[in-house]
This record gives structure tokens, C-alpha cells and sequence, in this order.
């Protein structure tokens, strides 16, 4: 009988370091590839540009590859003990680095019934990682960014989104990452904060400014980065005017608009119920949101509605009911607001939310109540955090600081250490020298 050999790979970007590997493994015997899911690439990097099913596609087609199944974690060993295979074929690479250990792993679990690891020696020249970099330069289409965020709320424990008023803050989302522990964190996407737009244009949250001049501004942020974006969509506005607000940003690539119910002249939520705020009734919202899904064109955008009654001082039973009202109406997602600085009030409302419905994603917004971590808030059910106000408000002070500066020394050398040096300016934006 044949031997069985098993490789993992992500198969995202197939270039010929892949082809090698996989025709070593054939002539070990019978290959089966484990292809990783959506699910565990996610857990430690990027997601990837293919859909599991597009990358299963190509593999399945790649000669000397028996069969495909899907390896749903980072961690071989469920796969390898349920088939069982005589050789696990893997690049050099993983034995440094954090892979290390996943290969530990496969030895221990694979000599149970005898199986071997063969490390296959790394193609040089030629690197995922390299690869990657070249796909972000050539940018996205609208199509494949708006489908993103659904992709990533079904991929991962919670998606962390953060604000962009910006082409600059745009980029920060995009390429700004941390490693802890050998996995990658970076933030998966872009909010479009109607506070921020506004203020940065020196105008109050108040819906004064429209929604053309708010998408010439986002044009900056799509048009230098890959990422979803969820548009901060105010009320609505008029029903009627709300499906043109669908269609434009539909049109744009933009993944999500969220719409909070309340009617009349708006004002920040955070204010609570400092100022005169009103909500609307669940019908008249409802009819809102039911218009907004018939005018979209796609099935991937999603209309989230948000829920102000907890920032209007009404109980959880009421933002309850409203929620599921909305999600009746068709509602893709449910927006929580809260300026309850314990953040008690979002965990009862999600945990009993979450006992009649188990798959509407939840976001929430922790401006106020942001002692909890993102892991905490995925325990309570919450699928996306939006971090919404926090490049405007880092940056603020931090000028001002150095205007003071100017000032009071009638030059600038006093601030250098609170500048970026030229030097890094010239080169911080591709293709600037
Ligand atoms: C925004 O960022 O504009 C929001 C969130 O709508 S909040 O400011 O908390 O209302
Ligand atoms: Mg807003």
C-alpha cells in the first residue's frame, strides 16, 4: 500500500518554493494537503487574499496532490491523528523561529504510530513575505474589500477596527503591527468616525457635515490602503436619503455602515443625556433599515444598526427589544453604545443577547468603559471592537504641545524631540524621493 504523506500549507500566494515541496512529498507517497482555513491563518496573521475555497481550488489542481482537506487550526495534530500519514513534509524554515515548536509537535504526535518529519531544504529567492508586500503595493478592488469584513468577523474571535479621518492614519491601520509571542496583531480595518471627520474639519458632530464631503475625505484613506472600512453612518438621515447613502458606499468598496436610532439634531452620544437627544420609534427605524437592505446591490454589504437607548439613560430589557427588532427588520449587525464607564451594562446586554441569538455580529464602541481588553469583550459574545476617536485624539495634544513650544521660545529647536526627524518624514510615504 502507498505511504501517506501530509502537508500544511496556507496556499495564499503559490509560488514554486510550494510546487517543491509537494513534489518531494509525491515521491513519498500519496500526498494530502492540509490546507489552512481562514480560521487559523487568522490567528496568527493577516488573513488571507483567497477564500479557503478558491485556495482549496488551486491546491486540489496541483499535480502529485491526491487530496485537500481543511487543517482548522495553527496546530497540525488534530489532522495528523485523524490521517494517520508515514511523513509529514514541511519546509526547513520551521525548524527556527516560532515554528519550532508546531514541529515539535508534529514529531512527538506522529511517532506514535511511527511516522517521520522530512524537512524539505528552503527555496531561496523567493518569499511569501516578499510576495505579500508586492500584492499590498498593487492595492484591492472595492469588491474584494467590502467582502473582508464578513470574512474576518466569520475568521476570527473578535475584529479590531480602528478610526482613519485620514490618508496618514489610513496607513497607520494598515501597516502598523505588533508580534507577541510569534503571532503577528495588527488591526484588520478602518472606522470612518463622523466625530473625527467633523472635528478634523473644525465642524461639531452634528450631521453638518454631508456625506459627499465625507467621502472625498475617505477617498484619501481608500485610496492607500487594502482594508475594510466601516463608515460611521449618523442617523441615516431621511430614509430617502439613506439609499443613496447605501448605494455610494456600496459603490466605494466600503464593507459597513452603521446607523444610530435616533431622529432630529443629533448630538455625540457621549454626551448622554447632557443634551437634548431623541430616539427614534422601533417602526420608523426598522422601515429605515429595511429600506437601506433593498437598495444595496450586494449581498456582502452590511447595514448594523446601533442602539442608543443604554446612552439615553433606558434599560437593557428595552435595548433588547430594539435589537431584535432590528435584526427582524434585517439588520446585518448590532451596534451597542454605552457611556457607562464599568461596561456592566454591554456584558448584561450581550450575554443575554446572545442566549436567543447566537450568529448577528455585535460591535461595540469602548471609549468610555476601554479598561476591558478585546479578549474579555470576545467572552461576552462582541465580534468587533472600534477603537473610534483615538488617532484625532493622540494627535491633538501632541500638536498643540509643539505649537506652545514655538511660542514660548520663538523658535523651533526646543520641540525637535517632540518631531518626527525630517529624515524619517522624507521616507515614511513610498515613492516620495
Ligand atoms: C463616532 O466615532 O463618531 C461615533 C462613536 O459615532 S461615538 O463618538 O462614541 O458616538
Ligand atoms: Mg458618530
Amino acid at each position: 500500500m502507498a505511504k501517506k504523506v501530509y502537508i500544511g500549507m496556507s496556499a495564499d500566494l503559490i509560488h514554486p518554493g510550494h510546487l517543491n515541496i509537494i513534489k518531494e512529498g509525491a515521491k513519498l507517497g500519496e500526498v494530502t494537503v492540509g490546507v489552512l482555513t481562514d480560521e487559523a491563518i487568522a490567528s496568527y496573521k493577516r488573513l488571507p487574499y483567497l477564500s479557503y475555497e478558491q485556495r482549496k481550488l488551486i491546491v486540489e489542481s496541483i499535480k502529485g496532490v491526491v487530496k485537500v482537506i481543511p487543517q482548522n487550526t495553527l496546530d497540525y495534530v488534530p489532522n495528523l491523528r485523524a490521517e494517520k500519514p508515514d511523513f509529514v513534509v514541511h519546509g526547513d524554515d520551521w525548524k527556527e523561529g516560532i515554528q519550532k515548536k508546531t514541529r515539535q509537535d508534529v514529531i512527538d504526535a506522529i511517532s506514535d504510530w511511527g511516522g517521520k518529519v522530512i524537512d524539505i531544504p528552503y527555496t531561496p529567492g523567493i518569499s511569501s513575505t516578499k510576495l505579500n508586500e508586492n500584492l499590498k503595493a498593487i492595492g484591492t478592488t472595492p469588491e474584494i474589500r467590502m467582502k473582508r469584513l464578513r470574512r474576518l468577523i466569520q475568521a476570527k474571535p473578535i475584529v479590531r477596527i480602528l478610526e482613519s479621518h485620514s490618508g496618514l492614519t489610513g496607513l497607520i491601520a494598515e501597516n502598523i503591527k505588533v508580534n507577541i509571542n510569534g503571532a503577528e496583531h495588527e488591526f484588520d480595518g478602518m472606522w470612518s468616525s463622523s466625530l473625527t471627520d467633523s472635528t478634523s474639519k473644525g465642524k461639531p458632530d452634528i450631521e453638518a457635515v454631508d456625506i459627499t464631503t465625507r467621502m472625498h475625505g475617505l477617498n484619501d484613506t481608500l485610496e492607500c490602503t487594502t482594508k475594510p472600512i466601516i463608515y460611521d453612518g449618523d442617523t441615516g438621515g431621511k430614509m430617502e436619503h439613506f439609499v443613496f447613502t447605501v448605494r455610494t458606499l456600496e459603490r466605494h468598496g466600503i464593507s459597513a455602515v452603521i446607523i444610530e436610532d435616533k431622529t432630529g439634531l443629533k448630538k455625540n452620544s457621549l454626551f448622554g443625556t447632557a443634551v437634548p437627544q431623541t430616539q427614534d420609534t422601533i417602526e420608523d427605524f426598522s422601515g429605515k433599515i429595511r429600506a437601506g437592505k433593498n437598495a444595496q446591490v450586494t449581498d456582502d454589504f452590511m447595514i448594523i444598526a446601533r442602539v442608543e437607548s443604554l446612552i439615553l439613560g433606558k434599560t437593557v430589557e428595552e435595548a433588547l427589544e430594539r435589537a431584535h427588532a432590528y435584526v427582524k427588520a434585517g439588520a446585518d449587525g448590532v451596534m451597542i453604545h454605552s457611556k457607562e464607564k464599568t461596561g456592566l451594562d454591554i456584558k448584561e446586554f450581550c450575554e443575554t443577547f446572545r442566549k436567543t441569538n447566537k450568529s448577528t455580529p455585535i460591535v461595540v464602541v469602548p471609549s468610555t468603559f476601554n479598561h476591558i481588553t478585546e479578549n474579555e469583550f470576545a467572552t461576552w459574545g462582541i465580534n468587533v471592537v472600534i477603537y473610534a476617536n483615538h488617532m484625532l485624539r493622540a494627535s491633538y495634544p501632541a500638536m498643540v504641545d509643539v505649537a506652545k513650544s514655538i511660542l514660548s521660545n520663538g523658535r523651533s529647536s526646543n520641540a525637535n524631540d517632540k518631531c518626527m526627524p525630517i529624515k524619517e518624514i522624507l521616507e515614511l510615504i513610498p515613492g516620495t524621493k
